[in-house]
């Protein structure tokens, strides 16, 4: 049998397309290795999304050129948003045989046929429909507990600063029919969390003959599978968030408490530029509206420091916003100019290094401290935790996440507990990422 080996970089969806990719490769006899030294093809799914990510995945590819070299006949491809970014400017370095971008998957095994020493291959059209809704994906998670299932693919959004309209391209929703039998699929194999993937779920819109289907409606049927199966979903868009989307996961106890809520950036000034499409106040009107309904709701964010023109006054409001939310916890980037995208064109990037890096410490330290004193308002509590496995600290300890996703270690004597098995914890200590529990 040949063997497929796939390094995944950036965002979960590129997880979730690795699987894709092992399920159509395995329909054409390939099997799936973690030892890259005995490949047959060895493949990088990539990440754009910023400049430090694509000079990482550059590194890694001429690392592969040694395998290469070492088991002559080895493929090296290169898959995802760079592919479809940077199409056949990746075969200048003769290191690379394969380029496919992200809705080319299918094509992956005529590709690869094709290939020989003096001839690359590559396949980077973008799709209207692909949403490869048939395909079974081969999971790759360690411990069969919690699983992604793409319901979209591309964006229509066009912020300003990001690439991926143009890599994953235009936006399509999935027949919900194959979610739910993907769900279902995944609970009759033990599996008791899904999360459902998209760039913007808020905008899933599906026309059947027996009515439209829009996110809120995917996500309670998807809830109504099993009480026991965990649900939760990336991400949302702040100008799309409904009350009919808030309100069904209020309505349901097995949606999990936890909205990722990119912000951005708290300045209207700096929203507009982006081209987010919703300002401050109507943010913070999302967030109370998901307070009101939802009390214990987790809200976690993305902010991007040092945008192009970015005032002291608008890192300012970020921090402020940052504040007023208080954020159980957050991903932070210093802006990247992306070529090609509206930013890059129309506005100059010209925060310097020095002040994007110190503003990012700035939100990265505020962000600390807010993330240990959610964790903090936690001691005492008593959660319901889905075991994971043992914690990676100590082995004798038992790790597993509340609904609102966040960590907790404890240890499990006396009990026999195992990886999918729901237990109560109580939360005696916590750092700014962990709670330290104790089971009740
Ligand atoms: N520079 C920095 N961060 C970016 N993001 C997207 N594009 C860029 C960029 N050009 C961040 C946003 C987004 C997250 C996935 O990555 O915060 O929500
Ligand atoms: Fe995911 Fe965006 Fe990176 Fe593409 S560019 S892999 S969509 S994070």
């Amino acid at each position: 049998m040949k063997k497929l080996y796939i390094e995944t970089y950036g965002c979960q969806m590129n997880v979730n397309d690795t699987e894709v990719i092992f399920a159509i490769m395995q329909d054409e006899g390939y099997g799936r290795t973690e030892d890259i030294s005995e490949a047959d093809v060895i493949l990088a799914n990539t990440c754009s999304i910023r400049d430090n990510a694509e000079q990482r995945i550059r590194g890694r590819i001429e690392q592969f050129s040694h395998y290469r070299k070492k088991r002559p006949g080895t493929i090296v491809g290169i898959v995802g948003c760079m592919a479809e970014r940077l199409k056949d400017k990746l075969l200048d370095s003769g290191r690379v045989d394969l380029v496919a971008g992200p809705d080319a998957y299918r094509s992956l095994p005529s590709l690869i046929a094709s290939i020989t020493p003096d001839h690359p291959a590559i396949n980077v059209l973008l799709s209207h429909e692909e949403t490869y809704a048939d395909i079974n994906p081969v999971r790759i998670d360690k411990n069969g507990v919690s699983a992604f299932i793409s319901i979209m693919r591309g964006c229509n959004n066009v912020c300003s600063y990001c690439v991926v309209p143009y890599t994953r391209g235009a936006e399509r929703s999935r027949d919900p029919r194959t979610i739910i039998r993907e769900a279902c699929d995944l609970w009759s194999r033990g599996y008791k969390e899904v999360t459902l993937l998209g760039q913007n779920v808020d905008s899933y819109f599906w026309k059947g003959e027996g009515g439209n289907v829009d996110f809120a409606d995917l996500l309670a049927a998807v809830a109504k599978i099993n009480l026991r199966l965990r649900v939760r979903y990336s991400t949302s868009h702040p100008k799309d968030i409904s009350d009919k989307l808030i309100e069904t996961m209020a309505r349901h106890g097995n949606i999990c408490r936890c909205i990722h809520l990119p912000v951005q950036s708290g300045s209207d000034v700096m929203l507009e530029k982006m081209r987010r499409r919703y300002n401050r106040q109507w943010y913070l009107d999302r967030v109370r509206k998901i307070r009101s309904e939802m009390p214990d709701c987790v809200i976690t964010t993305d902010i991007i420091a040092g945008f192009c023109g970015e005032t002291e006054q608008d890192h300012r409001d970020t921090l402020s916003i940052m504040e007023e939310v208080g954020y159980d916890s957050a991903f932070m980037f210093a802006y990247s100019e992306r070529p090609g995208t509206l930013a890059a064109r129309n506005y100059p990037d010209d925060i310097s290094p020095e002040v994007k890096n110190r503003r990012l410490t700035e939100i990265i330290e505020l962000q600390n401290r807010l993330s240990l004193e959610s964790y903090r308002r936690d001691i005492g509590k008593t959660f319901e935790v889905l075991v994971e496995g043992p914690s990676k600290r100590s082995p004798r300890e038992l790790c597993g996440r509340t609904g609102g996703g966040k960590m907790c270690v404890f240890s499990s004597t006396g009990k026999d507990l195992a990886a999918g098995d729901y237990a109560f914890v109580k939360v005696r200590d916590c750092t700014s990422a962990t709670l330290l529990c104790e089971l009740v």
